[in-house]
């Protein structure tokens, strides 16, 4: 036990002071304790009920409901599961999207995550990688003069609505416009909501990328906005994509379209009971929140010189990345000459001011 401890302790003190990743930390989920001495598996497709009938299904449902209204959608015409993360989320989509076009070329900013090169490569996908802005946001006039001279293949977008680094948004409308221009039929539209798909819906003005715009796929994290122990996330997609490859398999008497067979029962329930706590309007204050603290940084590390700017109202701040010891002290993720904070839930204007303290004595150093 002491082994365990040890890494309680050093878990809880680096909970309490990490500033530079989207993780909420405002949760607790202690009430789920009973479930912990049982064995839950969600195994297979959440509409499909399995031989074995120790999940929590019923509560997956509802968690897709609530995010395909939130997502401008119904279940009638979207189907999703509750997966293990935004990296399987984005798997599922381009999965989906080859099955419907196997002849296909997937095209998506050089800002993307980094996973996604991997899926790619798993998927044995035809990719090119199209040039970002300095802001983080696809270069358009780059996709357009890619995109021109392969009118005739099927095309797959995997577009970034909040990309790691920098919290940047493509632009449906932009590139819908491409795809008119070059008379493109066959396309699909996935959509990388890591961390914006909790609060895109509620920013102003609201980016496009919903099921109203007519995109296929949608991928959110659920540990990242929502927060929680576990990772987990959600992906929704148009059902006649998922109704493409359901197989039915009668070992575990349910329907295979999920990526993984087994799955995790309990991060059902924290992100359900997440949203019984919040409800839209909690999680839009949530959002109004993290951006007033946002735009409270912004201000502070320009007073300090720091050239510090977001996309839009995002929860990232960007700035000058400042010296190695405060990037470890308050795990600021950092990319070439730049870092960042992320106004994430739980954090509060006391911690950041601790690091604003920390960046005053470095600029007295200089
Ligand atoms: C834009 C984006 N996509 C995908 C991911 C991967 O998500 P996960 O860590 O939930 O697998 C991240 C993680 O930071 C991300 O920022």
């Amino acid at each position: 036990m002491r082994d365990l401890n040890k890494v309680l302790e050093r878990i809880s003190t680096n909970n309490a002071s990490f500033l530079g990743y989207p993780l909420a930390k405002d949760f607790s989920f202690k009430e789920f304790a009973p479930f912990l001495d049982l064995c839950l598996n969600n195994v297979g497709d959440p509409e499909s009920p399995s031989t074995l009938t120790i999940d929590t299904k019923e509560i997956e449902l509802k968690c897709i409901s609530f995010f395909a209204n939130m997502l401008s959608a119904t279940m009638k015409d979207v189907w999703g599961y509750v997966t293990n993360g935004g990296t399987e989320g984005n798997l599922y989509g381009l999965y989906l999207a080859r099955e419907n076009f196997p002849n296909s070329v997937v095209y998506y900013s050089e800002s993307t995550h980094y996973s996604v090169k991997k899926n790619l490569h798993m998927l044995n996908m035809n990719n090119i990688v199209v040039r970002s802005q300095q802001n983080g946001e696809m270069d358009y006039k780059d996709l357009e003069q890619i995109l021109m001279i392969r009118r005739d293949k099927p095309a797959i977008f995997f577009l970034n609505i909040g990309t790691t680094m920098t919290e940047a948004v493509d632009d449906l409308d932009k590139i819908k416009r491409i795809i008119q221009k070059y008379a493109i039929k066959d396309y699909y539209i996935h959509c990388d909501s890591a961390f914006l798909g909790c609060v895109a819906p509620f920013a102003d003005p609201k980016p496009k990328f919903d099921f109203s715009e007519g995109v296929d796929s949608i991928s959110i994290s659920g540990h990242k906005f929502i927060g929680g122990p576990i990772p987990s996330g959600l992906v929704l997609v148009k059902r006649q994509h998922r109704n493409r490859i359901a197989n039915s398999i009668s070992y575990v008497g349910t329907l295979d379209t999920t990526i993984t067979g087994s799955r995790n029962g309990l991060t059902p329930l924290f992100i359900w009971s997440f949203i019984e706590k919040n409800g839209m309007d909690g999680i839009k204050a949530r959002v109004l929140k993290s951006q007033k603290l946002a735009r409270y940084v912004e201000e502070k590390l320009n007073n300090l010189g720091l050239n510090a700017w977001r996309n839009n109202d995002a929860l990232t701040v960007v700035f000058d990345k400042p010296s190695s010891y405060v990037c470890e002290k308050h795990q600021l993720a950092s990319e070439g000459n730049i870092a960042h904070i992320i106004c994430v839930p739980g954090i509060e204007k006391e911690h950041v001011d601790v690091l604003i303290n920390d960046l005053v004595n470095e600029c007295v150093l200089v």
